[in-house]
């Protein structure tokens, strides 16, 4: 366990640093399974993860020691089960808010949950929410960004990193302060009910928004445009064929 280091309000004032772990997201769960109450705003972190979980149960590969692999706990009670994806939305837009001070514009949230820069993936968040009632009690938000690590496996055909993009190499402790207080930022405005702020800023930032592209719905490949998000995280494509709403695994942006 390390003192804080981040000029944070709350998270990441619990940092738990770790060097080797199957996944700090994994981890996280377990210490809130166990009795001892953990404060919001906890961070785990993991110099290597060995069994990282990415979103639709693939695997999230990270060199360890290069990037940035942690997890973070919040307690967003304030959120109704219907409004979970605002969570995501304040997630990825203070990533990005950060990114883009050193990336610039072109940094992008690929929908529902990717960091991307141009063509590329650099990051990605999985949201794991626990539900009581109708709210949402605790939320464990996994957070992976490839950061100085330079070569990827050649399965990923599409990974980046910061260091590849930028040329220079990173302090991940620095980055991660970074970060987390822009994610704070994101989160205290969700908490206050700044829903709007957060589509509008989300929507702009939408890889390939108002573009037309390639989709594919398990049956066929198709063309549309994507024109938002639906108060409930699906995505809004339009073509020809009028308006369509799709959840997360009915559809495949083809890049
Ligand atoms: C995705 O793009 O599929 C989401 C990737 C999320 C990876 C992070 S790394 C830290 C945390 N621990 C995990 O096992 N997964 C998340």
């Amino acid at each position: 366990m390390q003192s804080n280091v981040f000029i944070t309000r709350f998270v990441g004032h619990h940092l738990v640093k770790l060097i080797k772990v199957d996944s700090t997201s994994n981890y996280l769960k377990t210490l809130l399974s166990n009795f001892k109450p953990l404060p919001q705003g906890t961070v785990i972190m993991a110099d290597e993860q060995f069994a990282g979980r990415g979103q639709s149960n693939q695997k999230w590969l990270s060199q360890a020691g290069k990037n940035l692999t942690f997890s973070i706990f919040l307690v967003p009670h304030f959120l109704a089960v219907h409004q979970q994806f605002k969570l995501n939305q304040a997630i990825t837009l203070g990533i990005t808010d950060c990114l883009i001070k050193l990336l610039g514009n072109n940094c992008k949230v690929k929908w529902p949950n990717d960091i991307y820069f141009n063509e590329d993936k650099i990051g990605g968040v999985l949201i794991e929410n626990t539900v009581r009632g109708n709210k949402i009690s605790e939320s464990v938000i996994g957070i992976g960004l490839n950061v100085n690590q330079t070569q990827f496996d050649t399965a990923l055909k599409n990974a980046n990193s910061l260091a590849n993009i930028l040329g220079v190499d990173f302090d991940l402790m620095a980055l991660l302060g970074d970060i987390l207080l822009a994610i704070e930022i994101r989160y205290l405005e969700l908490a206050v009910g700044n829903l709007s702020v957060l589509d509008i800023a989300f929507t702009q930032r939408l890889f390939r928004f108002k573009q037309l592209c390639q989709f594919y719905d398990g049956k066929q490949i198709f063309w549309a445009t994507i024109i938002g998000v639906s108060n409930t995280g699906l995505l809004i494509l339009e073509n020809d064929a009028g308006q369509q709403h799709f959840n997360l695994k009915e559809v495949e942006l083809l890049l």
